[in-house]
């Protein structure tokens, strides 16, 4: 079963797939849509199936060319002094945004707007036809699709689902963002077991990869 590869083509095609990271770090599998695809019904999914937190993940070159912080190094209060996580050495937590042109920010139409419009930022910016008063005048924050922002040698120098996702959308082709949200079990509230994933990939017919196939594919 060529996961990777059926991975790849689901990108291309606009089409969610899901990615357990690994046992030791957060143990915790996401669906991941390429931005540009994802619509109303895309996000309702990730609400009522996954149940996590919606974010959109860019390349650091498209951050970098809207500059796009990471959050944590933005915030003047003692919470953000300590950064300290038990699973990696630090969040790829950079702005939560909406697009301006939505009203709460929140409902599925307007997450997705945002999400559709932040592909399109991401894309101008790697071709140099969109800077940060580009984003500034476009979106607006605090809002409530979160950015994460990718590590700037992807797999190499961090790997979480921000820089798996990143790397499969670089591999298939597609511009540099995507939307992860963690698959959460409904009984116990804690992240869904990796057959349950497994089996909920199976059901839809979404393609299943964890991050050492992704590692191994990408050597
Ligand atoms: C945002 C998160 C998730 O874990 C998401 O998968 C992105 O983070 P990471 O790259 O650390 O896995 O914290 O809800
Ligand atoms: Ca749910
Ligand atoms: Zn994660």
């Amino acid at each position: 079963d060529d996961a990777f590869g059926r991975a790849l083509a689901a990108f291309r095609a606009g089409d969610p797939i899901l990615v357990h990271d690994f046992d030791d770090r957060e143990g915790e599998t996401d669906i991941i849509y390429p931005a540009h695809s994802v619509a109303a019904a895309d996000v309702a999914r990730l609400r009522n199936d996954a149940g996590g937190l919606v974010c959109a993940a860019v390349s650091d070159a498209a951050a970098e060319a809207m500059n796009l912080p990471f959050l944590g190094s933005e915030i003047d209060h003692p919470a953000a002094a300590d950064h300290e996580l038990a699973y990696d050495d630090r969040s790829s937590f950079s702005l939560p945004v909406n697009y301006r042109e939505t009203f709460t920010g929140i409902t599925d139409d307007d997450r997705a707007l945002t999400i559709t419009k932040l592909s399109e930022a991401a894309d101008a910016a790697v071709d140099g036809e969109y800077d940060a008063d580009d984003f500034a005048a476009d979106f607006r924050t605090p809002g409530h699709v979160t950015l994460l922002r990718g590590a700037p040698g992807l797999l190499d120098d961090r790997r979480g689902h921000t820089e798996l996702g990143l790397a499969l959308a670089d591999e298939a082709g597609i511009g540099p963002a995507v939307v992860v949200c963690e698959m959460l079990d409904d009984e116990s509230g804690a992240a869904l077991p990796t057959a349950a994933a497994r089996e909920y990939a199976e059901r839809r017919g979404f393609p299943f990869l964890d991050g050492d196939s992704i590692v191994d594919s990408l050597a």
